[in-house]
């Protein structure tokens, strides 16, 4: 199907629109059903706010993907980024270095109390995740294991969307058309609280969770190279959350059962859930860590700035692949691989966690808006509410939601200023690291009334209604 002519005598909104949709083939989305829910046309960016280009705005509530952990055009970090510009923007990795990489590892290392001293950059989270399934493999085939070539995954989890990283995903709607083309890989029991039976509690789901886990390992730990994981909230299943105990359970089996373990941070990493890694909470505050094999990070860690993503890693990993034989060395290039001005938005990022506490910031302000969105709790057409760090979720009940929720949902957002991507009928906020007090309020209570405009109205003709006006 063709685009239609474009309007020239049409407003900015809808011109860009337009042309949008005329020569942009926009992720996630299924283009025939752009043409009812168009990309809304953003202009510019501050702090929480977007705002299109005839001046309306719209509160951010996913940080643009969880990438914009300090809103849009945040001073600092430009300021760090305009420096960085007139000096480098760019040298390539291989033969040279450059102060911004150098200092991001350093940080980071630091951050993990020099457990995981080894950092491999890359741009975008799916990338992260391959070189960490390949940097497995390849460990064990340095160290004359070169039987454990399988990967273990968990139902419901994501990891992005190259050819690697979608063999250790579980979406259907992302991996379906593209399962021929896949390796093949174990799927173990996510770890999920919202399947607790009666009586059951979210430590309990965990146990049983592991104990799958377990099974397979056992038998097949011969050939298994690694484990994958979301730490406390598979982020693409609906923002499922888990207990911390799963974390320490599964950092058992792996050592025991001499299997890596790769934590995908690219979304829950940056202090989205509380800690700055997720996985820090796999113990009690002032028990000796606990770190798996591989972290993966990116979104948040450049501010919404520029791509870069990474991996870090320990001695024993990076030992094995120190030889003459180039060809036992990690030779994963890429070509934008550290970048200078994404390694120095990472670092501005940075300075904002130490200069402004944010960490604790966030603990106060999560209250608040948890406590702003207290009506959710009792509301009988939503289950499962939730919230994590800086995570607030909730599920509208199939009986009320209808069909198109999200669509919908999302088009209903829009008219109260809020831009809100449900996942299926999973509602979530993951919203910049900006709130105060009346801000949450006002969140909380234009998510509500979205919520009432969307369930009162009429589903019959979900399927056919145009997108309302931008207002
Ligand atoms: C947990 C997780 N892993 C990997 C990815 C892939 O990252 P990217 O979209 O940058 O490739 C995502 C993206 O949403 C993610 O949430």
């Amino acid at each position: 199907m063709s685009s239609p002519p474009i309007d020239t005598t049409a407003g900015d909104n809808l011109r860009w629109q337009q042309r949008s949709l005329a020569s942009v083939w926009h992720p996630c989305t299924q283009m025939r059903r752009a043409a009812l829910a168009p990309p809304l046309p953003i202009a510019r960016g501050e702090g929480p706010w977007l705002f299109d280009y005839e001046g309306r705005r719209y509160f951010d509530t996913s940080s643009s993907w969880w990438v914009n952990l300090f809103g849009h055009a945040d001073a600092r970090i430009n300021a760090a980024l305009k420096d960085q510009l007139d000096r480098l923007p760019h040298v390539m990795l291989a033969g040279c270095t450059h102060a911004p990489a150098v200092e991001l590892a350093e940080r980071l290392s630091a951050l993990t109390g020099g457990a995981l001293g080894h950092c491999f950059f890359a741009s975008d989270g799916a990338s992260a995740v391959e070189i960490a399934l390949k940097m497995s493999f390849h460990h064990w085939r340095n160290v004359g294991r070169g039987a454990k070539r399988e990967f273990v995954c968990l139902r419901q989890g994501y990891h992005g969307e190259t050819l690697g990283a979608l063999a250790v995903t579980d979406v259907a709607v992302f991996r379906d058309a593209y399962d021929p083309l896949l390796m093949r890989t174990h799927q173990v029991m996510s770890p999920d609280a919202r399947q607790a039976m009666h009586g059951e509690t979210a430590s309990d789901v965990a146990a049983r969770a592991a104990a799958e886990l377990e099974a397979l390992l056992a038998s097949r730990h011969d050939h298994i190279a690694a484990l994958i994981i979301e730490p406390l909230v598979q982020g693409a299943a609906g923002m499922a959350m888990h207990h911390p105990a799963y974390l320490r359970a599964v950092h058992a089996l792996c050592e025991r059962y001499e299997v890596h373990l790769i934590a995908d941070e690219i979304a829950v990493g940056c202090g989205r859930t509380g800690s700055f890694f997720a996985f820090e909470q796999a113990v009690a505050p002032g028990q000796a860590a606990l770190w798996p094999d591989f972290i993966c990070l990116s979104k948040g860690i450049s501010g919404g700035n520029l791509p870069l993503s990474l991996v870090l890693t320990r001695d024993a990993v990076y030992d094995a692949f120190l030889d003459d034989d180039a060809a036992r060395g990690f030779l994963h290039s890429h070509s934008y691989t550290g970048n200078a001005l994404a390694c120095r938005a990472a670092l501005a990022v940075l300075d904002r966690f130490d200069e402004d506490a944010v960490l604790s910031n966030n603990g106060l302000r999560a209250a608040e808006l948890t406590a702003a969105l207290a009506p959710l709790r009792d509301d009988t057409r939503i289950e499962h509410f939730r919230q994590r760090g800086m995570i607030w979720a909730f599920d509208v009940r199939e009986a009320y939601a209808g069909a198109r929720f999200a669509e919908r949902f999302h088009l209903a957002g829009r008219a109260h200023e809020l831009l809100i991507r449900p996942i299926g009928r999973s509602v979530y906020l993951v919203p910049p690291y900006v709130l105060d007090e009346p801000l949450s309020q006002w969140l909380a209570q234009r998510l509500i009334a979205t919520l009432d405009s969307v369930l009162n109205t009429s589903t019959d003709d979900a399927d056919r209604a145009p997108a309302p006006p931008l207002a």
